[in-house]
């Protein structure tokens, strides 16, 4: 028998600004409360109306369906402003031929030549931390997933003012980001404060990564890391390649996609097991087993499944990646409502985190609910990636770089909670981390 799916309205939309309150101060709270008024509902950002898929079945029809359901909506018009027409962010019509010239740089020869980098990072932030030192971990995270992530993609070390800047600059365009896709076009462009920090912070980036990439095509050589394959990128006829804005925008799209969500993740992680004593006590006799006293490598991965599943339930438990949205092309008809083209569609990876259909008990943080394949993304269950033509590309190198780091630190380090500590989200941010996370180490018996 066909499922008949019933759409509702969430309560409480206020004029003008409809659910905009709800969804910067308390998101996943209000997303979570949603599934309780239908398989799919009506919500307003601002004045326009949205529509949130709150089946899991219905999220995938949305996913998967990368025709119909097109890349649009307030958040990827304004994530333009920042990575342009980049694979993430970029239309249906562009999607595969940017998809197989950008492919290649995450083949697995490729990501192999990452996970050297990936280690290496991790190693040196961990060396740079004393027994007694209380860490503010996610800044601590997010500069090492924005070192790691431009190593990749450029192999040059980046000065650490470049790190400083860009981490600034990435930090200011995404808080803007989010409060901008409330705010209607024309209180936009008002020299408003907020309105100016937002322009410096993308004329910064932009400028830093156009200075970046004009050095590196000057030395015209492989250097083995995702830039070279950039510019090496070709189409099946041997002609055309990315052009130079087309190449700029991929490079945004990477440090975009490859630093805060993989800093929030590592950061979800820590905060886990400082709260899960049981489940770091396992962590540590799989690293003491595997590795005795030498440090973590990149052909440790495999040998970590514990890890793995440590990386893989923090990132559903806490879904980082929480809100993306999609603009429909044609007439659709989804339970039992018509939705006309040019519809609003907000995905949301927690209603089916959450969604006590597909997880048992999803309030819970249990890694082992998950298969033993570390450094391997989940094929079921999961939208952490999300999944069909637009999966993340990145999927298999975050995993690599998360069970690495993890790995790295909790080797040599007891971490424990630390007074002051803060682990709600922020309010308007594009990704979910806890807002200040201290932790306090001390030296692991071995
Ligand atoms: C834990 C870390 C990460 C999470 C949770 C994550 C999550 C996601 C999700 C949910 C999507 C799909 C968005 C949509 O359907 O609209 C996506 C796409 C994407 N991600 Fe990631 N990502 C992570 C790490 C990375 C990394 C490390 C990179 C690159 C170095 C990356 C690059 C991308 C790109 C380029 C896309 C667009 C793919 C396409 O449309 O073909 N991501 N990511």
């Amino acid at each position: 028998m066909p499922v008949t799916y019933v759409s509702g309205t969430a309560p409480g939309g206020l004029p003008l600004v409809g659910h905009a309150w709800p969804l910067m101060r308390r998101p996943l709270d209000f997303l979570r409360s949603l599934p309780a008024h239908g398989d799919l509902v009506e919500i307003r950002l601002g004045s326009v109306p949205a529509y949130v898929p709150c089946h899991p079945e219905l999220v995938h029809q949305v996913l998967f369906d990368d025709r119909t359901f097109d890349k649009g909506g307030p958040f990827f018009t304004r994530l333009r402003d920042i990575v342009g027409n980049g694979l993430g962010s970029c239309a249906h019509r562009d999607h595969r031929r940017q998809r197989r010239l950008v492919q290649p740089a995450f083949h697995r020869a490729r990501l192999d030549g990452y996970a050297g980098v990936m280690a290496e990072e991790a190693a040196r932030l961990s060396a740079s931390w004393r027994a007694g030192e209380t860490v503010d971990v996610f800044p601590a995270m997010f500069g090492l997933t924005l070192r790691t992530v431009t190593r990749t993609l450029f192999s040059a070390r980046l000065a650490e003012d470049d790190v400083a800047r860009l981490q600034h600059s990435f930090a200011v365009a995404l808080s803007g980001l989010f409060r901008r896709m409330f705010v209607p076009g024309p209180v936009q462009r008002l020299p408003l404060p907020a309105n100016r920090r937002y322009a410096r912070a993308l004329a910064d980036l932009h400028t830093t990564v156009d200075r970046l990439v004009t050095a590196y095509r000057r030395s015209g050589q492989d250097h083995g890391d995702l830039l070279s394959t950039l510019v090496a990128a070709r189409d099946e006829d041997g002609n055309e390649g990315l052009t130079a804005t087309e190449i700029h925008d991929q490079v945004m799209t990477m440090v975009f996609g490859g630093s805060e969500t993989m800093a929030a993740s590592l950061t979800w992680s820590l905060y886990a097991l400082a709260r899960h004593p049981e489940t770091a006590r396992e962590l540590h006799e799989e690293l003491d087993s595997v590795l005795g006293d030498r440090p973590v490598t990149p052909a440790d991965v495999p040998r970590l499944p514990c890890t793995g599943q440590i990386v893989t339930e923090s990132l559903r438990r806490y879904s980082p990646a929480w809100l993306f949205t999609r603009v429909t092309t044609v007439p659709v008809d989804m339970a039992g409502r018509r939705l006309p083209p040019g519809s609003t569609m907000v995905v949301s990876p927690p209603v089916v985190h959450h969604s006590p259909a597909v997880h048992a008990c999803p309030a819970e943080f249990r890694p082992a609910r998950w298969p033993a394949e570390p450094g391997r993304p989940p094929r079921e269950g999961a939208v952490i990636f999300g999944v069909g033509a637009r999966k993340c590309i990145g999927d298999v190198y975050a995993m690599t770089e998360a069970v690495l780091a993890l790995a790295t630190f909790c080797h040599r380090w007891r971490m424990e909670l630390a007074p002051g500590a803060d682990v709600r989200p922020p309010a308007l941010s594009t990704v979910q981390y806890p807002r200040r996370l201290l932790l306090r180490l001390t030296d692991r018996p071995r």
